[in-house]
């Protein structure tokens, strides 16, 4: 049932272009996923309202936008290149490379990412024969293996056996922010407590492609990185688990659908671990990650670099390793969620009802017959003014039920139609998407009427 939701919103995001597999014309590519033209519209309006949260309503935070590549030093001090792996095993029946705490989770049996090969291997042999292989349900499985998720790259390097000496793609964005960290204290009038807030790719070679884009090897992550005094640490990621819990509240996700999960085996130098969990059709799954990380990143770079990352209050000359707090969350993880919450189906048709801030597109205008000039010329103007202040789309294809339907199914909140009367009176009805009642609205007024109403 619930596999089945998520089919048909993976078949409205192809249908309607938000999300098209990765090279389909090639067979595709495990993994990886393309926005089109509403998908795009999606991830770019998610990514405004974070950076708006995050960056232009905050006077003590402040943007940035480091590069993927940096010196393969810098994942060796993060703990990247030793420790950033999952454990791996082959089913023996049909070859599939499955995941061994995920195979463990689905029976109930919750292995931790600390633990050896050992250790897992200890686990996952007591519980093999109640384990079925996703794919061919068989039980017969390969030892696990610990796979590093990094992605190896030959930039800069010109031998042959680069894969000694590889560069990496970022496997989070954060790290171009703490290595960045005295750059932005250094050239910005900030004081601790700030944070540094970035968008961009990351890379992880995920060992399996499950669940759309909840999970992919190529990714955008929004992560805000916030350095505090250690003494205020705690207060600090307090408030800021308060300030990302609203914030999915305001975006217009529902309250029932988010929940706090805490992270019981913390990693050695973390001091608390929260996830903002969301109501997947395959479950509540980790949305966003919310982090009080101590001194451990600034430490690590200091030690690796041999550059003092310490931070000297202006005021009082106290020094000390600033400690910090992160929020970090996937584009695609939030797009999955927007699709989710929206996704409703009604009698008579499939209908996604997005908040009028996340909806791609705002406004749909249509001449009622694409073959009467006069109409289409009316259409066009008022498709042009509009779209000076929103997200229009103008359609003259088919009837109006059918043009009404494929709105609905993008989600758009108002849709425009002129007809005959709208030459006369100047005049036009506006069809609401959630209760499909229609308005007639002066043409003049049009502007003053969505900016009231798309609020
Ligand atoms: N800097 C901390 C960090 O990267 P993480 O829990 O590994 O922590 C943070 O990732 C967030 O990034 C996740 O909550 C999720 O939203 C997103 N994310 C992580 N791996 C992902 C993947 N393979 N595909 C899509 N999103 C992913």
């Amino acid at each position: 049932m619930q596999n089945k939701l998520m089919e048909k919103i993976i078949s409205l995001c192809k249908r309607r272009g938000f999300i098209y597999p990765s090279s389909e014309i090639y067979g595709g590519f495990s993994a990886i996923y393309d926005y089109g033209p509403y998908g795009t519209e999606l991830a770019n309006v998610i990514k405004r309202e974070w950076w708006k949260a995050m960056v232009q309503k905050r006077q003590d935070i402040v943007g940035l936008d480091s590069s993927i590549f940096m010196n393969p030093k810098i994942w060796e001090a993060s703990g990247h290149v030793s420790g950033f792996s999952d454990p791996l095993a082959e089913c023996k029946n049909c070859n599939a490379r499955l995941r061994v705490d995920h195979l463990l989770e689905d029976i109930g049996v919750m292995a931790d990412e600390k633990m050896s090969e050992e250790e897992i291997n200890e686990i996952f042999i007591k519980h093999k024969d109640k384990i079925k292989c996703p794919k061919c349900g068989k039980s017969d499985f390969t030892e696990a293996k610990k796979f590093n998720l990094l992605v190896k790259a030959n930039l800069g390097n010109f031998t042959n056996d680069w894969t000694k000496d590889p560069t990496y793609l970022r496997g989070e964005t954060c790290q171009g922010i703490y290595v960045n960290y005295k750059n932005v204290l250094d050239s910005n009038r900030v004081k601790i407590p700030f944070g540094i807030a970035q968008i961009g790719k990351a890379f992880r070679n995920e060992i399996t492609a499950r669940q759309f884009v909840f999970r992919t090897r190529e990714f955008e992550q929004m992560e805000m990185q916030y350095f505090t005094h250690p003494d205020n640490e705690m207060e600090e990621y307090e408030k800021l688990r308060k300030i990302r819990w609203q914030y999915y509240l305001d975006l217009g996700i529902k309250k029932e659908n988010l929940k706090w999960a805490k992270h019981e085996n913390l990693v050695f130098y973390a001091k608390a671990a929260y996830d903002i969990e969301y109501k997947y059709p395959f479950g509540f799954k980790e949305l966003e990650g919310v982090h009080a990380r101590g001194d451990y990143d600034l430490s690590q770079h200091t030690k690796f670099s041999g550059k003092d990352l310490s931070y000297t209050n202006p005021v009082t000359n106290e020094k000390y390793m600033p400690h910090i707090i992160e929020s970090s969350v996937g584009v695609g993880r939030t797009m999955l969620a927007v699709l989710c919450d929206a996704y409703n189906e009604e009698k008579e048709r499939v209908v996604m009802k997005f908040s009028y801030k996340l909806a791609p597109i705002k406004l749909a205008v249509f001449p009622l017959l694409k073959n009467k000039p006069e109409l289409v010329k009316k259409a066009k103007e008022i498709y042009e003014n509009l779209s000076e202040k929103f997200m229009c789309e103008f359609d003259d294809n088919g009837n109006i039920g059918k043009r009404y339907r494929r709105q609905d199914e993008i989600g758009t909140p108002y849709c425009i139609t002129v007809d005959f009367d709208s030459l006369e009176k100047n005049d036009v009805t506006v069809r609401d998407r959630d209760t499909m009642k229609q308005d007639r609205v002066d043409i003049k007024k049009l502007d003053k009427y969505f900016q009231k109403n798309l609020k």
